[in-house]
């Protein structure tokens, strides 16, 4: 007796669902995408109880004629691909013909449709896949799909539904990415008879972000400007630096239009920003990487997830550089903001109120006399006194005296720098600061002549496990580099007769085995000039000022100065941000002089 049979079309549809529709979020994606693909101008969405019992997708698209309607609930029935050549080359959001047959598969479907033109559109119910009624219907032109009580026919499934509210944030974020990636499309989202979004077409990218997320979120995004190299363009708007988040929901990739999640974009992204990311969050991207569509395999994942990249390095590299690239501008655009000295504006308080409240402020070491309430033009920069003796060493060149920039108000709590700019108020992390500043100085020494070292009195040797052994072999002329002295002496065993200048270290072995730790895992993927800079940020952070360090007045006028001279000067090299500002405007609102 033959064991093998054919399942029957439902059957299979439901298996297809498994992949497919994995929970209610999928389904807003597949169908809203159709609409997409169908050309429509909007979108309306609505769902109950987090998509469970009801999903109502509505578009103004091109509709279907009845014959159609009948075959999208065929399983591979699709009007998108006609051969395996246009498969590799997929210009649509859908290829595959699977998604309607899947979700009518396992829920209560119905499809209202009807072509511009037509006298008269179609009405379908099918239900747990099985066509139940065919009639006339459809009122507007356009496409109406309700999906009610999904996996009603696959209680097993249901049960791995999370909550109401888990499931509707998912949705929601779904919906986001379909905006984002779709701003001249118009938006409406209902959730629960609850109005949770609704987005007018918007002319750019820009325009939907503020539309979606504000006006406070689009001042710190950087356009990244259509670079790219070759074939790849890189365009979007990217977090400036400093600006992150502790999840990736804001983390937003998009490949040829498409929402994709990608370990390689992710980790290009990371490169990209470096030491402009704090360690352990996420960037802001909303990273548009656009290619000719034939190097790209998007029939990689059942939920249409993930792709391939035909040339991966050159992705790789074309998003690093963009990246780079758009951080460096923002970096000048932020230094404009320190010229134009504005004047002390109406908003000061009267002088004897003012001197009241900052001498609260300041740090106790700063005397009133020495306020810097106007400082000289030609203030004189001088070198940093209170430093640790090895940092003077290499600070940074002086200033050539430029005309005065900010205005320093005082310190805070003796760590705050308080600063008035043409925006208002500044505040400086002076720890974060210096780190900074102290980064990028070893970092241009690293790449120039090295960093200068420094004898030990007693040189050491240790043994080291074979791994870390062979970690050193290989990077033993960038830790040379680094100002590190260490050279083999036997199997396994080195000597250390140097450090770098800056460090202060009483146990050179317990710091180089630190170094190793931190950094063996690092360098697989990164160049030496990369794990030079890790080392010099791992290191850098214990030596900067540290925070309750009083600075006198220029000191602390040198810091923003070597600050703003910086590469990146609004996050130290962990990627926290140096400094804050409080516009005027942000200020009003809080004293309430505007709505
Ligand atoms: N909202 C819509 N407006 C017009 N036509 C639609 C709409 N939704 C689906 N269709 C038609 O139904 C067909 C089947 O849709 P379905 O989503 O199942 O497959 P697909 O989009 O072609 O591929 P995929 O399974 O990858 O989504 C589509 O190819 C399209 O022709
Ligand atoms: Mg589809």
């Amino acid at each position: 007796m033959s064991r093998i049979r054919l399942l029957s079309d439902t059957v299979a549809s439901q298996v297809a669902a498994g992949e497919v529709v994995e929970r209610p979020a999928s389904v807003v994606k597949e169908l809203v995408e159709n609409s997409i693909d169908a050309g429509a101008g909007k979108i309306d969405i609505l769902i109950r109880r987090g998509g469970r019992s009801l999903i109502r997708v509505v578009d103004d698209g091109c509709g279907m004629d009845r014959d159609d309607a009948l075959l999208s609930l065929e399983r591979h029935a699709t009007s998108k691909i006609r051969s395996a050549d246009d498969l590799q080359a997929v210009a649509t959001l859908g290829f595959r013909g699977e998604a309607l047959p899947s979700i009518a598969s396992v829920a209560r479907f119905r499809l209202t449709t009807r072509e511009p033109d037509a006298l008269a559109g179609t009405d379908l119910i099918v239900n747990a896949g099985k066509i139940e009624v065919v009639r006339d219907g459809g009122e507007a032109p356009g496409t109406q799909i309700e999906v009610r009580s999904l996996f009603y026919n696959l209680p097993a499934r249901r049960k791995f539904l999370r909550s109401e509210n888990t499931e509707s944030r998912n949705i929601e974020h779904q919906l986001h990415l379909q905006a984002i990636s779709h701003p001249q499309i118009a938006f409406t989202f209902i959730r629960d008879n609850r109005l949770v979004f609704q987005l007018a077409p918007a002319a750019k990218l820009a325009d939907r972000i503020r539309d979606l997320y504000g006006a406070d979120l689009l001042e710190r995004l950087l356009p990244l400007n259509g670079t790219g190299s070759g074939k790849t363009n890189v365009g979007g708007l990217i977090g400036q630096a400093g600006l992150s988040r502790p999840t990736r929901a804001q983390q937003l990739i998009f490949v040829n239009g498409r929402a994709i999640e990608s370990p390689l974009v992710t980790s290009a992204m990371r490169e990209g920003y470096h030491t402009a990311l704090m360690r352990g969050q996420f960037p802001v991207t909303f990273l548009f990487v656009q290619l000719d569509p034939a190097f790209v395999d998007v029939n990689v994942h059942p939920a249409k997830r993930e792709v391939r990249f035909r040339d991966p390095n050159g992705v790789r590299e074309a998003i690093v550089i963009a990246i780079q690239r758009t951080l460096e501008r923002g970096r000048a655009e932020w230094q404009e903001k320190f010229r134009a000295p504005r004047e002390m504006s109406k908003l000061t308080a009267p002088r004897s109120v003012d001197l009241k409240l900052r001498s609260e402020i300041i740090a106790p070491p700063v005397s009133q006399g020495e306020l810097p309430v106007a400082p000289p033009e030609s203030a004189v920069v001088e070198p940093v006194p209170r430093l640790p003796a090895p940092l003077e060493a290499i600070a940074p060149q002086p200033q050539r005296a430029s005309a005065q920039e900010f205005q320093i108000i005082g310190v805070l709590n003796k760590l705050y720098v308080l600063m008035e700019n043409a925006d208002g108020l500044v505040l400086v992390d002076q720890h974060a600061a210096h780190e900074r500043i102290l980064f990028e100085e070893l970092r241009r020494r690293m790449e120039e002549q090295g960093v200068p070292s420094q004898k030990l009195l007693i040189p050491q040797t240790f043994d080291l496990s074979p791994r870390d052994a062979e970690w050193v072999e290989r990077n033993l002329s960038i830790l040379q580099k680094m100002g590190i002295g260490i050279e083999s002496f036997g199997p396994n065993t080195y000597k250390i007769d140097s450090l770098p200048a800056f460090l202060r270290t009483s146990d050179p072995v317990n710091f180089m085995q630190r170094v190793i730790d931190d950094l063996k895992d690092a360098t697989d993927r990164s160049s030496a000039m990369r794990l030079g800079e890790d080392m010099i940020a791992t290191t850098v952070c214990r030596h900067a000022v540290k925070a309750n360090d009083p600075l006198r007045f220029p000191e602390v006028e040198k810091l923003i100065r070597d600050l703003l001279a910086c590469d990146l000067p609004y996050c130290c090299p962990h990627g926290r941000p140096t400094m804050v500002q409080i516009s005027h405007a942000e200020l009003e609102k809080r004293f309430g002089r505007k709505v």
